[in-house]
């Protein structure tokens, strides 16, 4: 069956098709899951978030830890029945694994869970149309349609970029939506599997990115945040002949020339590819958020060094301190992994003095993961689990401090809130601060999907809750 058999016969179906799809990971998933879904709603698809009611259901999977590898397969294990039950009733149901995972290790992912149909990773999914086509094809064949998946598994990195192919985007919920401008990881920090799982960096030229940013505002969208694995490493095929690339900073302030985007982000970033543009747009773009996620690590020479990070502290300081000069009301983030191989305890106490010095909004932090493929995995200095849970502890309870002392700074100020949704509460509308804080205010429900002065007047371990500064009318 072609594509557009498949799109004639779904025409003619009263019913549409149903379409689970789960996310795991990062925001370059949640990018990559709308996507999916803009090129399967056109093919006569709708999303459900019922499983149980799904024709087909997609995971887009993470890699980065084990225990995002392992969260596929107990989903796959509960998947099952549902398609054993379908079977039953003569339906079908297509189960395809999508992400990291199933670039690392497809064929692993069929022979643990037979009844998968289609694996493939992130940079084939653009060929999802001919993929479900040959799933269908192979499935009308089998004898035994439950056991045996159809087969698909297409881990390629294609020649062309999948930005080439993608439909116009269409899936964008509310006013908050990712611009993904970047993809790839060329920097190899020992314990990652991005490189791998997601190949080598690769930005898209200026007139691509602005041509999405220009549907996104057709859409609705007021805040952008511009996504990238590495994306401060961004140098697009510039638009003009006055220079051969664009950097990160000179495309914010092309972004920014938008009146219909308000607010703008971006992530991830790494210490090394921060330039000077980068900091300018900070000073000068007032709509750029004064909040950046700056992954360190680790705060020990010796240990960003045995991790390949290509920078030191004093270089992560003097950084911080270039942001901070730019946007004195900038705020930071982090990743930081404890208990890399080698790391004892003196390098732990220098991450928890860089914590200290730099004092963090809020940061991620996580045990390290032994990843197949990667250099840190064959090290023969492994730390102990338990070793690890203390460090991850201790680390965990002085971020959550500062992310306290940081809310409670937050108590007087007024600041742009980007209202979400209802909240809970009756009568509450929820909204992020430019700090990524969720932002609860007794507001009227029209306000959803704008801008609002908010100020701030209380504060929890993981939230603000203020008043609306100027009343709607
Ligand atoms: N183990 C633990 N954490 C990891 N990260 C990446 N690889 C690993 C690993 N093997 C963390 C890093 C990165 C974030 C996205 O995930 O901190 O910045
Ligand atoms: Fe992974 Fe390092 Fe690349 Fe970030 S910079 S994606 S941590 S290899």
């Amino acid at each position: 069956m072609t594509t557009s058999e498949i799109i004639s016969e779904t025409e003619n179906e009263t019913k549409k098709k149903q379409l689970y799809i789960k996310t795991y990971g990062c925001q370059m998933n949640v990018y990559d899951s709308n996507r999916m879904s803009d090129i399967l709603l056109p093919l006569g698809f709708e999303m459900t978030e019922d499983l149980e009611k799904a024709d087909m259901a997609i995971y887009n999977t993470c890699h980065i830890r084990e225990k995002a590898s392992e969260k596929l397969y107990s989903d796959l294990g509960r998947v099952r029945p549902h398609k054993v039950k379908r079977v039953a009733r003569g339906e079908d149901m297509l189960i395809a694994v999508a992400g990291c995972t199933a670039q690392a290790e497809g064929a692993e992912v069929m022979r643990r869970a037979p009844y998968v149909d289609m694996v493939f990773g992130p940079q084939s999914y653009q060929e999802l149309p001919e993929m479900v086509a040959r799933a269908m094809r192979t499935k009308e064949k089998r004898e035994d349609p439950l056991l045996r998946g159809a087969g698909v598994l297409n881990v390629d990195f294609p020649e062309n970029p999948k930005f080439d192919t993608l439909p116009e985007m269409t899936n964008v919920e509310g006013a908050s939506a990712f611009l993904s401008i970047q993809e790839g990881c060329d920097k190899f920090c020992h314990f990652c599997v991005v490189p791998y799982t997601r190949g080598a960096e690769y930005s898209r030229p200026v007139k691509d990115v602005l041509k999405d940013a220009k549907r996104l505002i057709e859409l609705g969208v007021k805040e952008v945040t511009l996504l990238g694995q590495n994306v401060n490493a961004y140098h697009g095929e510039s638009p003009d002949s006055a220079s051969k690339e664009w950097g990160l900073g000179r495309l914010i302030q092309e972004i920014a020339e938008f009146d219909a985007f308000e607010i703008i982000r971006y992530i991830t970033s790494h210490p090394r590819d921060v330039t000077q543009d980068l900091i300018d747009a900070h000073k000068d773009v007032k709509k750029l958020s004064p909040y950046l996620h700056l992954p360190v690590q680790s705060g020990s020479n010796r240990i960003l060094k045995a991790m390949n990070r290509k920078h030191d502290r004093d270089f992560y300081f003097k950084l911080i301190d270039q942001f901070r000069e730019a946007r004195p009301d900038i705020a930071f983030s982090s990743d930081f992994i404890v208990g890399f191989p080698g790391e004892d305890e003196r390098d732990h106490k220098e991450t928890l003095d860089l914590i200290r010095r730099v004092n963090y909004a809020q940061a991620y932090s996580f045990k390290y993961s032994r990843r197949p493929g990667t250099p840190a995995w064959a090290s023969e200095q492994q730390v102990d689990e338990g070793v690890k849970g203390e460090r991850l502890a201790e680390l965990q309870a002085l971020l959550d401090e500062q992310k306290m002392a940081f809310n409670q700074k937050c108590v007087g100020q007024e600041m742009d809130v980007l209202f979400e949704r209802k909240a809970r509460h009756e009568g509450q509308l929820s909204g992020r601060s430019p700090y990524m804080q969720s932002v609860y205010v007794q507001a009227n429900p029209r306000l959803i999907n704008t801008v609002v002065p908010v100020r701030i007047i209380g504060c929890g371990n993981n939230s603000l809750t203020g008043e609306v500064v100027v009343l709607d009318n």
